[in-house]
């Protein structure tokens, strides 16, 4: 059997245990990353594409951030639009000044992979059938396979970075933790268009049809998205009838066209929330999307994979750096409390913009009342746009 040591053993690829290992890389502390999937198939992985302020300085700060910088699209606000009619919120201005990145999550994931590589430092890609040991010992241990060998990785630390389908989590028994779900009744039917963006800023469309978003990745690629039944078959829409339907909900007035373009990529995605408590199991802590979902409808996912990894890198170089045990012992409670939070604010965005199949006249009328709360009153804005900008980290 292969074997191998590390401080810190990080079994997923993904932006949690990308940027958790050169967190502590420039701690000091050594890391291996474990990846089930291959190079291209983690690179290709289209997902969001909005990053808080803080979230994209991270990035910057710890030297993955060098393509980021030069292509990303810095945004000062955003535009909802209610059946129709366009509202700006100015982000910058309700915020204290600060702006979003749009940047591709398979952009940043690519060129954190190459940095880390370029490095030297390990990313093992297609190690199959993870499987965590001792995790409650001072000596936890994590074997794979691959090339037809078995290989055991020894550490004293496992970061599960692994995302919502990933092994880490699934080693807790279940009765050392708590899992909180909420599924939504709908998806989001994701294209990817060679068209240059129809609007300078992202659109988030609420419109009696259902919701749609415009977003965008770079001069010449577009993003877009519609609401659809869960049970769609991403095949039954024709490219014709997407752009219909996304010029429908996102048209305002014959002043605005929505640029068609080639669709290279069509995707459904099931809008969901899920937590689990505490983030840690003996030696073993959970981050990213291993430990929490949020529908995408508050761009939120690839930032809270951020502060968590902020957080455990900080514990983990208190700990190992100083034998001060606090910052770990305090890790699961210091990301709880922004994860909630953003749980609340990505819930109240999706059952906003959303049209529900179950909701009465009532509930519609309450729910458009809020928005037009919203987008009149100045201290409405400013909330929204602490939290779509990101709230500070508590590290
Ligand atoms: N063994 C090794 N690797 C695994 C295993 C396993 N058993 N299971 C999953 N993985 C890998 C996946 O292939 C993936 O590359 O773990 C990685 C997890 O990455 P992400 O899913 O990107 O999760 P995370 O790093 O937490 O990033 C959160 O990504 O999913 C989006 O919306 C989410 O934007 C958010 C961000
Ligand atoms: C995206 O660009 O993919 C995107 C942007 C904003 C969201 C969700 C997705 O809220």
């Amino acid at each position: 059997m292969g074997q191998q040591r590390t401080d810190v053993c990080i079994i997923g690829c993904g932006p949690a245990g990308l940027i958790l290992s050169q967190l502590l890389k420039l701690a000091g502390i050594d890391s291996i990353i474990l990846e089930r999937q291959s190079r291209t198939y983690v690179q290709g992985r289209i997902r969001a594409g909005v990053l808080e302020e803080g979230a994209a300085q991270t990035m910057i700060d710890i030297g993955m951030g060098e393509r980021l910088k030069k292509h990303r699209m810095l945004h000062d606000g955003v535009v909802i639009s209610l059946d129709g009619q366009r509202h700006r919120i100015d982000l910058k201005k309700h915020s204290g000044g600060r702006q979003i990145s749009v940047y591709g999550q398979h952009d940043s994931v690519r060129d954190m992979i190459a940095f880390r590589l370029a490095a030297g430092d390990p990313i093992i890609f297609e190690a199959a059938d993870v499987v965590l040991n001792e995790v409650k010992g001072d000596t936890p241990t994590a074997t794979y396979q691959k090339d037809g060998e078995t290989h055991q990785v020894t550490c004293r630390y496992i970061a599960g970075c692994d995302g919502f389908h990933g092994v880490s989590r699934k080693t807790i028994p279940d009765d050392e933790i708590t899992e909180y779900h909420r599924a939504f009744p709908f998806a989001w039917l994701g294209i990817m268009a060679e068209v240059a963006p129809s609007s300078d800023e992202l659109i988030y469309a609420r419109h009696s049809r259902g919701f749609a978003l415009h977003s965008m990745r770079s001069q010449t690629l577009s993003r877009l998205y519609l609401q659809v039944p869960l049970d769609t078959n991403v095949d039954d829409w024709s490219d014709e009838q997407i752009w219909d339907e996304l010029d429908i909900r996102l048209g305002a007035d014959e002043n605005w066209q929505l640029n068609r373009g080639k669709i290279i990529q069509k995707d459904l995605a099931p809008l969901r929330s899920f937590v689990v408590e505490p983030m840690q199991y003996g030696n073993l802590f959970l981050a990213g999307d291993a430990a929490h979902i949020v529908p995408p409808t508050g761009a939120k996912g690839m930032n809270l994979a951020i502060a968590d990894v902020r957080a455990l890198a900080s514990g983990l170089d208190k700990k190992i750096n100083h034998n001060d045990p606090s910052g770990l012992e305090e890790y699961s409670a210091i990301c709880l409390r922004r994860i909630w939070n953003a749980q609340r604010f990505s819930w109240w965005m999706t059952s906003m913009l959303h049209q529900h199949t179950d909701q009465d006249e009532y509930q519609q009328r309450i729910q458009f009342s809020d928005l037009e709360h919203l987008l009149s009153s100045d201290s409405y804005k400013n909330v929204f746009a602490e939290n779509y900008t990101g709230l500070p980290f508590e590290v």
